[in-house]
């Protein structure tokens, strides 16, 4: 059976008491910290800024990975560069130049993500692969938590692994969006490497089991 990562979406964490609950969760086996960026213009919804990621950095234990839902990356990617930083993820229909942002993460020394959204082909990405460290594959569409998984995200995960193999390449291949221990088993089959989970985590009634559950444990 395929095994994943697991990157805990802190969007659906309880915000009156955050470093309680991300350290909570960080005591169940996660892997990476999923900070879901919304800036109510890119997606009709705004979450949180640098700042309050920045308040996690004496209690994050696993890595960030930024997933900027915004328009124009550019004027913030530097405020989410912290030596915790592993990822810092831009959406493809939110840049205008995504080459030069590619090269604005590598500048900064963060691996550089991009992500698609549901009705955006998987082919767009085809001519910067190269220059990519993640692909993030939205199974919803973004802004919020607590959406359901949509199937037509799985062609697309094979679609980046297939072009992972053939290329050459070694690009991580992460979903986002509906993901839990009823419907893991389906991404991971797909292929992918990290799965982000937000409702399923945070919600469940025991956290290390569906923990386990959604990374194949
Ligand atoms: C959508 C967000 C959510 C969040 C996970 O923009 O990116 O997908 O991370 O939320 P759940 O796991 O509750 O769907
Ligand atoms: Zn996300």
């Amino acid at each position: 059976m395929e095994k994943a990562l697991i990157s805990p979406s802190i969007l659906v964490a309880d915000f009156a008491r955050l470093g309680e609950d991300v350290a909570d969760v960080q005591s169940r086996g996660i892997d990476y910290l999923h900070i879901d960026v919304m800036d109510g213009a890119f997606v009709p919804n705004i979450s949180f800024g640098p700042d309050v990621m920045k308040s996690l950095n004496g209690t994050a234990t696993v890595p960030y990975d930024v997933h900027l839902m915004i328009e124009d990356p550019d004027r913030y990617i530097e405020k989410f560069v912290t030596d915790n930083t592993e990822f810092i993820t831009v959406h493809y229909e939110a840049c205008s130049d995504l080459a030069a942002t590619l090269e604005h993460i590598h500048s900064l020394g963060v691996n550089a993500g991009v992500s698609i959204k549901p009705g955006t082909e998987p082919e767009v990405l085809d001519d910067y692969l190269k220059d990519i460290d993640l692909i993030l594959v939205m199974s919803v569409e973004p802004g919020f938590g607590g959406q359901k998984f949509m199937d037509s995200s799985l062609p697309k995960i094979e679609y980046y692994k297939n072009k992972r193999e053939e290329l050459g390449l070694d690009y991580v291949i992460e979903v986002d969006g509906g993901v839990g221990s009823g419907n893991a088993h389906l991404v991971r089959d797909a292929g992918v490497d990290i799965i982000v989970a937000g409702s399923a985590v945070f919600k469940a009634a025991d956290r290390t089991a569906e923990i386990r559950a959604i990374k194949g444990e």
